[in-house]
């Protein structure tokens, strides 16, 4: 432990109850400025939430689903991130949510049964979107499907359309 001394008297250390005295005054600047510091950082961090911008940050609508060649004739292609079926018919390309119109359940193709069957409460659907049985109240949505500029299939799932929509590739 350092020497405490006098300030009035160079090179002389204090003892006793003025050393005592003056180690409980440090002892109280160096809380009190703890604690003022603590207190300025829990307002700087107050005021900085307060006029950060309350913004929450959904993931894109529409999204790129690749080359039209990816997909067969006669196929149904769950996109499993997107929650869509990309389904391929002679007559075209369409697009059909992946969301059981019931309660929201992820549904699942079953090729076998060439059905979109709900594992929640046993809806099934064709593979474009109509529904055959279950509590689901609507058929299947069908969203926007496009090419772009660089020929790959777009889907805007913002975007509902009418069933009767394809995309003639
Ligand atoms: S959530 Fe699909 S049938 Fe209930």
């Amino acid at each position: 432990m350092s020497e405490i001394k006098d300030p009035a008297l160079p090179g002389v250390p204090l003892s006793g109850a003025a050393a005592s005295e003056i180690t409980r005054r440090d002892f109280l600047n160096e809380i009190t400025w703890g604690a003022l510091g603590i207190a300025g950082a829990g307002s700087v961090a107050v005021t900085y939430q307060f006029f950060s911008p309350n913004v929450l940050f959904e993931p894109p609508t529409s999204f790129r689903a690749g080359n039209p060649d990816l997909y067969p004739v006669h196929s149904v292609t769950f996109l499993q991130d997107q929650q869509v079926y990309i389904v391929r018919m002679p007559e075209g390309f369409y697009a059909v949510s992946a969301v059981c119109t019931h309660l929201g359940c992820v549904t699942q193709w079953k090729p076998d049964a060439e059905m979109i069957a709900c594992p929640c409460h046993g809806s099934k659907f064709k593979s474009d979107g109509t529904k055959v049985e279950g509590p689901a109240p609507r058929p299947l949505p069908h969203f926007a499907i496009s090419l772009t500029s660089d020929g790959e299939l777009l889907v805007d799932k913002l975007q509902e359309i009418k069933s009767e929509q394809v995309l003639k590739v």
